[in-house]
């Protein structure tokens, strides 16, 4: 793993090459692709509901963010041609700012060789550079995949009303920082969370 400015450089387990960068505005149209080229199982286990189409809104909220109360890092292949997003992660601050609510998917032809860790990584080390103590988000209790992923970055998970979703959340480490430096704080995250969820939408 190395690091070029805000971007890391990752080898997978299977010898492929990967950059982990922070999201831009101009990614708003790979991100979209990026969406719609996963099957619906995936964006099902992403957004916790039924989501055909990432609507528009959203994906301009997901690609505009503030990179403090709002964080979210892509992956792209190493000498791809084109613009080319093949995971996604990104964490939006709670009303408390100590915690977020995380999401994270990869593309199904990058699995099961370290991305998604790799993704959490990345994440968490900003969480904790931005002094974020917690990362919690829900996903839905038959997703092994997630549960296995986080339980390797020490996480733990609870049961919430809804039995179909667990409740899960690691500790980043962080020493708490309420506000982010030189700015005033977050004027309404609970808007921010209830808007994007860190990808969880609204039921369709
Ligand atoms: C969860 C997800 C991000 C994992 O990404 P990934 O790149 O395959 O993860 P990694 O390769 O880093 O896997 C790390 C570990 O997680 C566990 N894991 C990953 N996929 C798994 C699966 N399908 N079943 C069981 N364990 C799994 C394993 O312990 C794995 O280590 P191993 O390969 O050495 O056994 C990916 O499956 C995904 O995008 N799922 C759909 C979206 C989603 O569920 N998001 C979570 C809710 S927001």
């Amino acid at each position: 793993m190395s690091r070029t400015g805000t971007a890391l450089f990752v080898l997978l387990q299977d010898g492929r090459h990967v950059r982990i960068r922070p999201i831009a505005p101009g990614d708003l149209n790979a991100l979209g692709a990026f969406f719609t080229a996963l099957t619906p199982t995936a964006r099902r286990l992403r957004f916790l509901a039924q989501v055909n189409e990432v609507p528009t809104d959203l994906l301009v909220n997901f690609s505009r963010v503030d990179h403090w109360s709002h964080v979210a890092l892509v992956a792209e292949p190493c000498g791809s041609a084109g613009p080319l997003l093949i995971g996604e992660a990104r964490y939006v601050r709670g009303p408390r700012a100590e915690c977020a609510e995380l999401a994270l998917v990869v593309a199904e032809a990058w699995r099961r060789v370290g991305l998604g860790s790799a993704l959490t990584r990345a994440l968490l080390r900003s969480a904790r550079a931005g002094g974020v103590r917690r990362l919690c988000g829900d996903a839905l209790a038959e997703n092994d995949a997630i549960l296995c992923l986080m339980r390797s970055f020490g996480a733990r998970w609870v049961p919430t009303a809804d039995l179909r979703i667990v409740q899960l959340c690691v500790e980043t480490g962080a020493s708490f920082r309420p506000e982010r430096p030189g700015r005033s704080p977050v004027s309404s995250p609970s808007r921010a969370i209830q808007r994007t969820s860190a990808g969880r939408t609204t039921s369709p």
